[in-house]
């Protein structure tokens, strides 16, 4: 695995060039730009665990590409045997985080491809499959895009949780993707970004994208929501997802069902964008979505600087789940579910 000195644009979080697989290190950003390049599928799982790459889309896109890595180390190594010895590689991919459904509804899609294949090399047709992946949530993200700003009557003010932008998709984002899309038609004045702690994904990605697009964005500490939301300037709250159940409980970074519930009280809308990869119908509610827990180190210390006492114990769930109760739209590429119940959403899944 080596670094390139190439500068990553928000719209690049994973890049298929030349044979091998780039992604934009996050960890990094927006000190440092730089992409790490993958040959083998084992080091693109320990990329989604150690959170080079983040967010529910972008984790599909690239476990996609880390099949295709897959199917050509197991041809070299076991030619028509490759089938069998590709599975170890689709296994560890599959254990590399639990909470975005994404990773596995693109494994799935990856897997139905090779039940189509014969014993010859199977990396052209999977390394279609993959593009094709990062192709459509492109896509459907800016249809996603489109649908979520005709919601905002605005011109207003909104805020957003961790990133959901262009990073952490196929491209152009779902939340900021709505962002995006809803500030070029004037409906939005500007977007407070909570920095989300523990990783500062509000505070390092979010910021930096839409700084880079020129749209008005101020940094608030996660706990400064509900002051704001006082203060009756705010119109919506817009998220992304990591994983949707079929009655419309929603997945997300952990400080979203907090969101949510102060949104309620302050009269204030809720919208979750998000593609219907993300969308989970196998499980009927939100008590049946894994939620990842990380390493406390994560949170007992700040910036590289132990910030908790020695021996103090700390919990880090990453995600929480937001009952459709609170969740005001679900918009998808599909279209939009208004006060999201089983019925709608089988509906729009068909
Ligand atoms: O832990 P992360 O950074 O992967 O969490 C990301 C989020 O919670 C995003 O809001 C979600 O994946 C949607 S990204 C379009």
């Amino acid at each position: 695995m080596k670094t390139t000195p190439a500068i990553p644009t928000p719209d690049d979080a994973a890049l298929w060039h030349e044979g091998r697989l780039y992604l934009a290190d996050q960890r990094l950003l927006p000190e440092r730009a730089e992409f790490l390049v993958y040959d083998h599928a084992a080091e693109v799982a320990d990329a989604i665990h150690d959170m080079v790459v983040r967010g529910a889309p972008a984790i599909g896109v690239t476990a996609a590409y880390g099949v295709v890595l897959a199917g050509r180390d197991a041809f070299a190594a076991a030619g028509a045997g490759w089938r069998q010895a590709i599975e170890a590689d689709l296994e560890r991919l599959a254990a590399s985080r639990p909470t975005a459904v994404n990773l596995f509804w693109a494994i799935r899609r990856m897997r139905d491809r090779i039940a189509q294949l014969d014993a010859a090399d199977p990396t052209p047709a999977l390394l279609d499959e993959a593009l094709a992946i990062h192709e459509e949530d492109r896509a459907a993200n800016r249809r996603i895009g489109d649908l979520g700003a005709e919601l905002i009557a605005g011109p207003t003010d909104i805020i957003t949780h961790c990133n959901a932008g262009a990073i952490a998709t196929g491209g152009y984002g779902t939340a900021l993707g709505v962002v995006r899309s809803a500030y070029a038609a004037g409906r939005i004045r500007r977007v407070y970004a909570d920095e989300t702690r523990p990783w500062m994904q509000g505070a390092r990605l979010t910021a930096w994208e839409l700084m880079h697009d020129g749209i008005p964005v101020t940094l608030q500490a996660d706990c400064a929501a509900a002051s704001l939301m006082a203060g009756g300037t705010v119109g919506w709250v817009i998220v992304g997802s990591d994983r949707i159940a079929a009655n419309g409980d929603v997945a997300n970074k952990i400080g979203t069902y907090g969101l949510a519930v102060m949104a309620k009280y302050h009269g204030i809308r809720v919208m979750v964008a998000a593609p219907t990869s993300t969308v989970d119908m196998a499980i009927s509610s939100g008590a049946e979505i894994p939620i990842e827990e990380r390493d406390p180190a994560e949170l007992l210390g700040c910036g590289g600087r132990r910030i908790a006492p020695a021996g103090c114990l700390a919990r880090n769930p990453v995600f929480d789940v937001t009952p459709a109760a609170l969740v005001d739209a679900i918009v998808t590429e599909r279209g939009v579910v208004l006060n999201p119940t089983t019925e709608k959403m089988r509906a729009l899944m068909g």
